[in-house]
């Protein structure tokens, strides 16, 4: 008999095509998400299930599910699951590394580039109508990207591809992060850039792009106190969770104008409530969760999710496992 499967979304066919062949599989038909509830009754009695970082599953998810073997999750952030409980249970998580990097990081600089000279706000001004004089002398000004200092919070994969873009823009590199890894060593000596303290580089960048996992301890790492820190007109772009960032605090520095500009994918809450104040500021640029969506790095994540699920099943030990504990 086939093992059982919850797959909580349609993920790309090259992935999906892999699942359904080889299990007894049940898709989730809609785009909006399975709440705890239809999570639980969906995939009862299932060995494996394919989530998204939208699912939140936490204890009460896997308590419901005895059989449960594998959480092969879509993407390479796995804050959604309850990973500590899932190890307890010898339950394998999985994850998709490495092959979203250079995706991500094309959008953080897209970000970078776009909110740091104002482009969606000429856009606007544009198809408004607004554009009456030829051309003048102080409209839409931003700031300069080429030979400015820009700041990495998180030196792993994503934070190491931005710094090497950074590098035919004659940047200066400030990069923080809790430990030197082989990250570290190749930017420091490929695109000379400098380990900062957090509050150094927050003072001195003119651009911070933050590049760290969602954890109790980057919860709301930039807040009232480190916006104030960071230079009048800095530009902030996070690409990596929203909820490293306290928003109200965020929109207050905007308003004032104290930052310059910020350029969010990720939110503390998605997708963003329609009433966020944050949609009445100009001066941000606001795009839903799109840092690995592209149509080659989508797919190659769903068919290494599939691949992950299908080995662990298989009693084989997945390539990208998140808590190799379960086998010791
Ligand atoms: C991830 O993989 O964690 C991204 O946020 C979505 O691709």
């Amino acid at each position: 008999m086939k093992q059982r499967v919850f797959v909580t979304r349609k993920i790309p066919d090259e992935g999906l095509r892999m699942i359904t062949k080889t299990f007894d599989t049940i898709v989730w038909p809609s785009d909006k998400p399975p709440s705890v509830q239809e999570i639980i009754q969906n995939a009862e009695g299932c060995e494996g299930l394919v989530t998204l970082l939208s699912d939140p599953i936490g204890r009460d998810v896997i308590e419901m599910l005895p059989k449960l073997r594998v959480i092969a999750q879509y993407a390479v952030g796995y804050d959604n699951i309850d990973v500590t409980f899932a190890t307890e249970k010898k339950i394998i998580v999985t994850n998709t590394p490495g092959v979203l990097t250079e995706t991500t990081a094309d959008l953080a600089w897209a970000l970078i580039m776009a909110a740091t000279r104002r482009i969606v706000e000429a856009d606007r001004y544009v198809r408004n109508g607004e554009w009456n004089v030829a051309w003048g002398p102080k409209l839409l000004h931003g700031s300069d990207i080429f030979g400015a200092t820009l700041g990495i919070i998180g030196m792993g994969r994503i934070g190491s591809a931005v710094a090497k873009r950074a590098s035919g823009f004659n940047m200066k590199i400030l990069f923080h992060t809790r430990s030197e890894n082989e990250y570290t060593k190749n930017i420091k000596s490929e695109f000379n850039g400098t380990r900062a303290d957090f509050h150094t580089l927050l003072r001195e960048s003119d651009i911070i792009s933050l590049h760290i996992p969602l954890s109790s301890e980057t919860y709301h790492l930039l807040g009232e106190t480190e916006f104030k820190l960071m230079k009048q007109g800095a530009v902030l772009v996070n690409t990596s969770r929203g909820a490293v960032i306290d928003e109200n605090a965020l929109f207050k520095a905007l308003e004032s104008g104290h930052l310059g500009a910020a350029g969010l994918d990720v939110f503390n809450q998605e997708p963003l409530e329609k009433n966020s104040p944050l949609m009445k500021l100009p001066n941000v640029i606001l795009t839903p969760h799109i840092g690995s969506a592209s149509i080659k790095t989508r797919a190659t994540m769903a068919t290494m999710c599939a691949r992950n699920l299908i080995a662990a099943l298989n009693e084989e030990r997945p390539l990208n496992i998140v808590n190799p504990e379960v086998f010791e």
